[in-house]
């Protein structure tokens, strides 16, 4: 790990906001904040930044059904979200949104400066329109049979019967979903960005360790298969930026989104004094730039968002980090089944860093789904934070509390395994900084049960009944605190608000990582109560009860249509 204070910023996907977060959201997030609080705490300056994709066409048609402007829809959507985020305790910098002057003002930017190299040309396509609510219409807003297996009810882009991929011209017997009647076939100028410009200095780029092997892998795929002109302009009615000089023509929500990136980041940096924009995207930056995104996105991030930025001239992120898809219980998210699970559902019944734990244990550097297995759950965080983390702190805390005045003692009994716990500590930076999560959470297990060990051979409890042993059990008790202290800085970035709990408890300072190398003597604490609680099985049926009782409202259902 290098010593030399480094600038990083980074980023998590913008959510559309047109419906709520659940819990499949929240692994990016969990993954993201954790990596951003551990590059904080080795003193590096990091920023997190983060916003509400507002633009398309769902939000517009949720916004129309709704009988309310666009801008107050994604508004109440903002809010929410950025109160779930909080409330997960995931710390972004800056939470903004796409509907914003800055974003306008870049996207333009970034579109005339590949106007002027020639990226953009225009051409007339024929699209399905509905001519009863007078709107081109997304593929996934035509509806019909299969042209492979007749299937009724599939939607325009491919069959959910028999996975056949296909344009919504293909489909059988089509009709709007918006208006029910048969679509017509209509022209319209649209305007394409000609990624395959970029298509040798993209494969440079995907050869560059900017992405993870199988992401690499699928960028392969993709120029094997050939790039074509990327459609970036859509008709009005469309809630989003007017392209400049060309009425009735807007950018695609997928143009201004990830500049969205870089609108959040200049909306924060002006408003503190001392943060430089262009320190952080001009092509020359030293800063480093991380953007963490689902597997369903990847195609925006890898291909054409790194496309853009070469063709405008800003820098490139030095990496793209995929993360997969959540399982609950081994199924997709699913609202009969009871698995698709809000942010809010989850956090009415349970403590979020049970979650922000569980994702750790589970989370690794590569793009596998994870699965959230609700029972396997419970077992885990009772078993490894409160039956092991938190044991140590109240097995010792007692006697140091009512014996010894809060005082610990002035010295640390076994220095050798002190330093093992110390020494761990390069191990487990350098998982965290790789993404080894997982990894990083078993080795942190690992000593926790190394320290229990250590109790359980000295046996304090016993040592207290007999006489002479005073000094000995608060040296031991001190000890075992001093490994908890450990056990917990190496945990902070996953359980932060455990952490600041325990710096009360102890009566320090925020711990940083290289906080651990100075130990706790000669000190005194405060009182011990209780750190973290077991989870219930009765709370996890309640969370579950209520996931299942949610109702299906319309924006969730736009939710899923998001990218139109
Ligand atoms: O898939 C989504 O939820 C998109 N709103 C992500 C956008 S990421 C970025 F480009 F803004
Ligand atoms: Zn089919």
């Amino acid at each position: 790990m290098p010593s030399k204070k480094r600038q990083i910023l980074a980023t998590c996907a913008l959510p559309y906001a047109n419906g709520s977060l659940h819990l499949g959201h929240m692994v990016e997030h969990v993954q993201a904040d954790i990596w951003v609080r551990f590059q904080k705490m080795q003193g590096h300056e990091c920023f997190f930044i983060c916003g509400s994709d507002a633009h398309g066409t769902p939000i517009m048609l949720s916004a129309q059904k709704a009988g309310i402007n666009p801008e107050d829809l994604y508004n109440t959507y903002h809010n929410e979200h950025k109160r779930d985020l909080a409330d997960f305790a995931i710390d972004f910098d800056n939470f903004y949104t796409t509907h914003s002057p800055e974003n306008k003002q870049l996207a333009e930017l970034i579109y005339q400066r590949l106007k002027d190299n020639g990226d953009i040309e225009s051409r007339v396509i024929t699209q399905a329109f509905d001519p009863e609510q007078n709107i081109f219409l997304p593929d996934r807003y035509v509806k019909g049979e299969c042209p492979r297996c007749g299937q009724a009810d599939q939607y325009g882009d491919n069959c959910e019967h028999c996975g056949a991929t296909y344009s919504p011209t293909d489909l059988k017997n089509p009709v709007s979903v918006l208006s029910g009647v048969a679509p017509i076939q209509k022209e319209s100028q649209h305007f394409f960005f000609k990624l395959e410009k970029y298509a040798e200095q993209l494969k440079e780029w995907g050869r560059g360790g900017h992405l993870q092997t199988q992401v690499a892998n699928k960028l392969a795929e993709w120029f094997a298969a050939g790039l074509h002109p990327w459609d970036i302009s859509r008709d009005e009615p469309y809630f989003g930026f007017e392209i400049p000089g060309e009425p009735g023509k807007y950018f695609y929500v997928w143009l201004d989104a990830p500049i969205g990136y870089m609108a959040s980041f200049k909306n924060f940096c002006d408003a503190q004094s001392d943060i430089d924009f262009h320190d952080y995207w001009d092509k020359d930056s030293k800063a480093e730039l991380y953007h963490f995104v689902g597997k369903d996105v990847m195609y925006f991030h890898a291909l054409f968002w790194p496309a853009m930025l070469t063709g405008s001239g800003f820098r490139l992120p030095n990496q793209v980090i995929v993360h997969g898809f959540l399982t609950i219980d081994g199924y997709k998210m699913s609202k009969s089944r009871g698995t698709f699970i809000k942010a809010r559902d989850y956090l009415e019944h349970l403590d979020m860093e049970y979650l922000r734990y569980y994702y750790a244990a589970k989370l690794n550097s590569h793009i596998d789904d994870i699965d959230l297995n609700l029972e396997d759950f419970q077992l885990r965080v009772n078993a490894d934070l409160v039956g092991k983390v938190v044991n140590i702190a109240s097995r010792c805390a007692r006697f140091i509390n009512k014996k010894y005045n809060n005082q610990l003692a002035d010295a640390v009994s076994e220095p050798a395994l002190f330093k093992t716990f110390v020494d761990a500590g390069n191990d487990i930076a350098s998982l965290f900084d790789k993404r080894e999560l997982s990894h990083a959470v078993r080795d942190i297990m690992a000593l926790a049960d190394k320290a229990n060990q250590y109790i359980d051979e000295k046996k304090p409890w016993v040592l207290a009944k007999q006489d002479g042993q005073a000094d000995e059990v608060q040296l031991i008790c001190s000890m075992g605190l001093n490994l908890f202290r450990l056990l917990i800085i190496y945990l902070k970035p996953i359980l932060p608000h455990l952490a600041a709990q325990v710096e009360t408890f102890l009566n320090i300072p925020p711990l940083d990582w290289a906080s651990r190398k100075q130990a706790l003597t000669n000190h005194t604490i405060n009182t011990f109560t209780p750190l973290m609680q077991r989870i219930d099985s009765n709370k996890v049926l309640a969370m579950k009860e209520t996931a299942s009782h949610a109702q299906t409202s319309a924006a969730d259902n736009d939710a899923q249509l998001g990218a139109c």
